[in-house]
């Protein structure tokens, strides 16, 4: 990365899918890309200096700092995510840059992932596996390892009934679960409409018994599940984030599966990521993966292919496939 180009090139701070790759090698712009893992913070500012687009990932902070660094021809910040909060947007649009996302294309696998956590917690799979591994010894049981029944009447309460959390709905149907969730603006079929019991997040919270959280991380929703929040759930039920580690108050959750005021939880996003409280650690309620929701292999190439065409259609003057705001 010594011989940077002076000025337009697209900078690729993490290496993508190797078909985004190769479409992004039929540009006629000098590339500039980085490895796999993500970049210092010095990297990125080297790297971004004088170029006409980034095509960056949820691991990389654009902040005012990196978008001066990379001075006035820069056009578009394409994320590779849908979630957005590693940009501040409002500074990229006060430079005239464009911001975008990859919304829809890991509805479905960020949902498998958090039916598969709910199981995974439900059913203590993973606990199952740990213990087995441990060479623990054991024989068959009426009152062994028993967890919870998803399919006969457990509730489900949805907190961000987005696309990921409709699709998550329509999982959870599909097991035989009751579902909650608070209010949306979106457009919800007949089916929705039906199946879905709106209610406000207090009762949401007493009422299920698998609170899965679905919203973006924004000012409003850091720390939305807190001390008081956890207080608010049966003490049988469990916790699942597949959305973003700073919605939960990580000191509370501990505090929480510590006194028995929640029964577990499952989590696949970290407030400090991609740091693991080592206290998490220590639980057998929890399940824990690591930022996994939309690693399916049509999945990341569907988002790579997403991010590279808004970039492309941003440096041609076209409007972007989908701009965040
Ligand atoms: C996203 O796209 O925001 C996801 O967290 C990536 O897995």
């Amino acid at each position: 990365m010594d011989d940077l180009p002076l000025t337009g090139h697209v900078y690729v701070p993490r290496l993508l899918t190797d078909d985004a790759m190769a479409e992004l090698g039929t540009l006629d712009r000098t590339l500039v890309v980085g490895p796999e893992e993500p970049p210092s913070r010095a990297e990125l500012l080297r790297g971004v200096t004088g170029a006409a687009a980034v095509i960056c990932t949820l691991t990389e902070r654009i902040d005012a700092e990196v978008l001066d660094a990379a001075g006035p021809q820069l056009r578009v910040v394409a994320n590779t995510a849908v979630g957005y909060d590693n940009i501040d947007v409002s500074a990229a649009s006060s430079r005239g840059v464009v911001v975008t996302n990859t919304p829809g294309v890991l509805d479905r696998a960020t949902a498998d992932l958090t039916l598969g956590l709910i199981l995974a917690a439900a059913r203590r799979i993973a606990e199952g596996d740990r213990f087995l591994r441990h060479g623990t010894p054991w024989t068959w049981g009426p009152r062994m390892m028993v967890g919870l029944d998803l399919s006969a009447g457990a509730t489900l309460g949805i907190i961000g009934l987005g696309r990921i959390g409709r699709a998550v709905a329509r999982r959870a149907r599909a097991f035989d679960m009751r579902v909650l969730a608070t209010p949306t603006r979106a457009e919800l079929d007949e089916d929705e409409r039906a199946s879905i019991e709106f209610v406000d997040l207090p009762a949401l919270l007493r009422r299920s018994d698998v609170v899965s959280l679905h919203c973006p991380l924004t000012p409003e929703t850091r720390h939305l599940i807190d001390r008081e929040a956890l207080r608010l759930m049966k003490p049988t039920a469990l916790l699942v984030n597949t959305a973003r580690g700073p919605v939960v108050d990580t000191d509370a959750l501990v505090a929480a599966l510590e006194s028995g005021e929640i029964g577990g939880a499952a989590l696949d996003v970290y407030e400090d990521e991609p740091h693991v409280d080592p206290r998490l650690l220590a639980f057998e309620q929890i399940v824990l993966t690591p930022h996994l929701g939309s690693a399916g292999d049509a999945t990341r190439s569907a988002m790579c292919r997403m991010s590279v065409a808004n970039a492309v259609e941003v440096l041609a003057g076209r409007p972007p496939l989908t701009p965040v705001s």
